[in-house]
């Protein structure tokens, strides 16, 4: 009798936290990650193609591009196409650059488009890049296994229930 009603109890501990954990991810997938231009060789002349990086790459809406550069040769504009296709830099729309370490976000699907000028545009430091919305963890049939999503709201629900589940297993 009593090992049966701590089974019980034990399974409702599970069914909280397995939500409450796949709420954190979710929540923490929200933020964005931070994806570093160019991998390891950084924002840097004539070693890659970014374009052709950027196209193996998945962008979404929250993410950041994190460009690492010698600020004292090279710089971060974003411009718009045709500024790209002819490595115009006099009529960039956002600024990049500050330190060298900078980071930029993504907050809309649409294609971007990222120059360095001081000539160095014409050494391949140039990127077009496509940014999609995040795929949403809305059920579809291969996913039909998957626990439910939960709002922000829930996850504090269960943190509550969670703390009245641990309270009440004090007095057990
Ligand atoms: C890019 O901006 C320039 C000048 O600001 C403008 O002349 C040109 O039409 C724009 N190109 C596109 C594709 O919007
Ligand atoms: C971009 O901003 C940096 C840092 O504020 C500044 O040093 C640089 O001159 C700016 N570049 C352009 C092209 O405006
Ligand atoms: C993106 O959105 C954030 C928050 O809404 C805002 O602070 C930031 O300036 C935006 N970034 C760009 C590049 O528009
Ligand atoms: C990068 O590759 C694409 C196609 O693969 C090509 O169209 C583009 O010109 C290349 N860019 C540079 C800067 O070489």
């Amino acid at each position: 009798m009593e090992g049966s009603a701590s089974g019980v109890m034990a399974r409702n501990v599970g069914a909280v936290w397995l939500p409450l954990v796949f709420g954190s991810l979710l929540l923490t997938s929200a933020l964005g990650d931070r994806i570093k231009v160019g991998g390891n060789v950084g924002w840097t002349p004539n070693v890659m193609n970014y374009t052709e990086w950027a196209a193996k790459q998945h962008f979404y809406v929250g993410d950041w591009l994190y460009f690492v550069f010698d600020k004292h040769y090279y710089n971060v504009l974003e411009v718009n196409s045709s500024n790209y296709e002819t490595c115009n830099d006099g009529e960039f729309i956002t600024n990049i650059t500050r330190g060298g370490r900078d980071v930029f976000q993504l907050n809309e699907t649409r294609p971007y488009y990222f120059i360095s000028s001081g000539g160095y545009c014409w050494n391949k430091m140039k990127m077009a890049i496509n940014v999609q919305q995040h795929p949403t963890p809305a059920p579809s049939p291969s996913q039909s296994n998957s626990p439910p999503v939960m709002s922000p709201q829930s996850v504090s629900l269960s943190v509550v229930l969670v703390m009245a589940l641990s309270a009440a297993f004090m007095f057990l």
